[in-house]
């Protein structure tokens, strides 16, 4: 863990945002699921009794086959558990229950690819889906605890194969679209992963993502995959290894593909998937969520914090492969039974207005995505929105990094006409679900993620554990476990206690590795990341995978990654390499290693600069300063050496 370190851009931007107030609108006040009222008594009741809060939400939100013997367990700590007993499966939940109402003739899912193609799915049709595609991996030999990989671009088939795997009790692992093969096989590899389902490609930009030629490489590289599940999206030619490959569409033809599939019963603590994401240091890790505790989380505030109503259209433009895409694009949205919207492609694309286009042609109420697009976006200038009727949205929401005041008035604005409380959401992988959010009625300071959710006990604190003072700034914790948190690191439980539980082990309280401030009205400020994650574009990326993949190349021989403020993006990738003997710093060795790193984890782990020097600087038990290279990359002074090796 790094020392405590306030970067001077967020400092500007919170004493901009701090005094500015905006009072919510009276079409929140009126309309709104949790009134101002409501909302004072919740945080209060459920910051005195979380266990209680959310044993009333868990009422309330879902449905179980069984109820639970005990809502909350803490016996074997930091391994806590919640609605101990009761048996349920998410997909029941998100699905099946709908069907035997009105709502199975209600629009689950509106969806357009980039080239403009559109597909709609009633929840009836949806269910029917994942019933085929849960039939179809059944027959493949897939069992309850078996982990399916799932590694696709933003199409239907996505949600429907996680929907699926859930579905007969299995445990999906879905890897970003975006990533490629040392990343993908590494995951596979991690998961132990017999099946994997994918697609021939993706559209992004205009071109054509091979993800079935990526996948290919990466089995090779992981060779336990022996089956795989190919969706044609793109239609080009690609390489089906007779007796592994099989294409979904000819799987549906098939006899088993017909018929119900009996929701498997699972236990609330049985686990619902794997999700693999950057810690400090090594491999990604694999973080653990379950069926019971994680509905309960993901319901209750995508409800109130999105006030989502059954007349809403919801687009999350996060992509699935993501936590964001897990919690409030496949389970959060179905479970609440409300139609979302989802877009395959870039924003851009064919112009800088095809997010105002779509807003419009499908009437999107709310929308929810990440300061970098806003911030993309708004770079193209306000005549592009401006062509289009925005009206029907009614609220806006951003996640993944701090939101620049400028960006956040840009978006209030020009996006939502003055008239949509911008929810800004902050939350990780591991937490599952929103944890400091306002709702619509909460008054807003741009760029603050205002308060703790209703029973979530956030609180910011010294290296000692005291509460750090208003505007100090101090440790994000939170003091109190949640139902929707992770329970474990897959395959490696002690990583998830010296990771989270270990800073604050006396207290019991989990440590985000973020840190933050409150002002004096008690807005919480997130400051950053104190650990060796990079947010780039809002996605999470650890150094230490960088570095690999640098290092992966026959030319070099140590590299260090740091994170360098950007306009766009927050922040962007600088790397530093030595290289090994016999080789030379050219401008085509630049090139070629950012398109090493392209090949071996993608796009969005390229670093914007590579840089060539002689030596590192280290400190004497060989840990790299990433203070003094990012003080150099931003031409600062470099500060106190002491600890300098050489
Ligand atoms: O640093 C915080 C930042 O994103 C990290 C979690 O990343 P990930 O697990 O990929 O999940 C992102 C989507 C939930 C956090 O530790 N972060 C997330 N939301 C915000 C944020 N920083 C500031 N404001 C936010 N709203």
């Amino acid at each position: 863990m790094s020392e405590l370190h306030t970067d001077e851009r967020r400092e500007e931007e919170i004493r901009q945002g701090e005094s500015e107030l905006y009072p919510p609108p009276q079409h929140v006040l009126e309309t709104a699921h949790v009134s101002a009222e409501d909302y004072a008594r919740y945080r209060k009741e459920g910051t005195e009794n979380p266990v209680k809060f959310w044993e009333d939400r868990a009422r309330e939100m879902v449905d179980w086959f069984e109820p639970w013997e005990k809502a909350f367990d803490d016996s074997n700590a930091p391994f806590y558990k919640w609605f101990v007993g009761a048996k349920t499966n998410i997909v029941y939940n998100a699905l099946d229950r709908h069907v035997k109402t009105w709502r199975r003739n209600k629009i689950a899912l509106i969806w357009e690819g980039e080239p403009g193609d559109r597909r709609v799915f009633s929840y009836y049709r949806l269910w029917q889906e994942v019933n085929r595609f849960a039939n179809i991996l059944k027959g493949m030999g897939v069992k309850k605890g078996d982990r399916v990989t799932i590694y696709m671009g933003r199409v239907p088939e996505l949600p429907i194969a996680m929907l699926a795997t859930a579905k007969i009790g299995a445990i999906h692992s879905v890897v970003y679209g975006g990533f490629s093969v040392e990343a993908l096989a590494e995951r596979i590899q991690d998961a132990q992963s017999k099946v994997l389902i994918t697609a021939d490609g993706g559209w992004m930009r205009g071109k054509i993502v091979r993800l079935k030629d990526i996948a290919d490489e990466a089995v090779k590289r992981s060779p336990v995959v022996e089956q795989m599940i190919v969706v044609k999206r793109t239609g080009h030619e690609v390489n089906m290894e007779v007796g592994r490959d099989f294409w979904l569409h000819e799987l549906q033809q098939l006899p088993i593909a017909n018929g119900t599939c009996e929701t498997e019963v699972m236990d609330a603590e049985d686990p619902l998937f794997i999700l693999y994401t950057s810690g400090t240091t090594g491999k990604p890790k694999g973080v653990l969520h379950t069926h019971g505790g994680y509905q309960v989380g993901i319901a209750t505030t995508l409800k109130w914090a999105f006030d989502l109503k059954d007349e809403d259209r919801w687009w999350c433009a996060a992509d699935p492969g993501w936590i964001t895409g897990h919690s409030y694009i496949v389970y959060g949205p179905l479970i609440l039974g409300v139609t979302s919207f989802m877009y395959e492609g870039a924003p851009n694309y064919p112009y800088p207005d095809r997010w105002w286009r779509m807003i419009e042609h499908y009437g999107i109420s709310v929308l929810y995505t990440a300061p970098t697009a806003i911030r993309g976006l708004m770079r193209f200038g306000d005549a592009w929105p401006k062509r289009h009727d925005l009206s029907s949205l009614r609220l806006l929401g951003t996640v993944g990094e701090p939101i620049n005041p400028e960006a956040w008035r840009w978006y209030y604005r020009v996006i939502g006409g003055e008239r949509c409380p911008i929810i800004d959401t902050w939350w990780q992988t591991e937490t599952g679900n929103f944890m400091i959010t306002p709702l619509p009625v909460t008054p807003l300071k741009p760029g603050s993620a205002t308060f703790p959710f209703p029973g979530i006990v956030a609180d910011v604190v010294r290296d000692n554990g005291e509460p750090a003072d208003p505007g100090e700034d101090g440790y994000l914790v939170i003091k109190h476990p949640w139902p929707g948190m992770a329970r474990t690191i897959y395959g490696d439980p002690d990583r998830y206690v010296r990771q989270y539980w270990s800073k604050f082990a006396e207290q019991k309280w989990y440590l985000t590795g973020d840190s933050a401030r409150k002002d004096e009205d008690g807005y919480f400020w997130i400051i950053g990341r104190m650990d060796d994650v990079i947010k780039v574009a809002g996605y999470r990326l650890g150094t230490a995978e960088i570095e690999s993949a640098l290092v992966s190349h026959p030319a070099v021989a140590e590299a260090a990654v740091i994170g360098v403020p950007d306009e766009v993006k927050g922040n962007v990738i600088y790397a530093y390499v030595i290289l090994q003997a016999g080789y030379e710093a050219k401008p085509e060795l630049e090139d070629e290693l950012k398109k090493h790193v392209r090949h071996e984890l993608g796009p969005i782990a390229v670093p914007a600069k590579i840089e060539v020097v002689d030596k590192l600087p280290k400190t004497r038990s060989g840990k790299i300063m990433r203070r003094v290279l990012r003080a150099k990359a931003m031409g600062q002074p470099v500060g106190d050496l002491s600890t300098l090796a050489d």
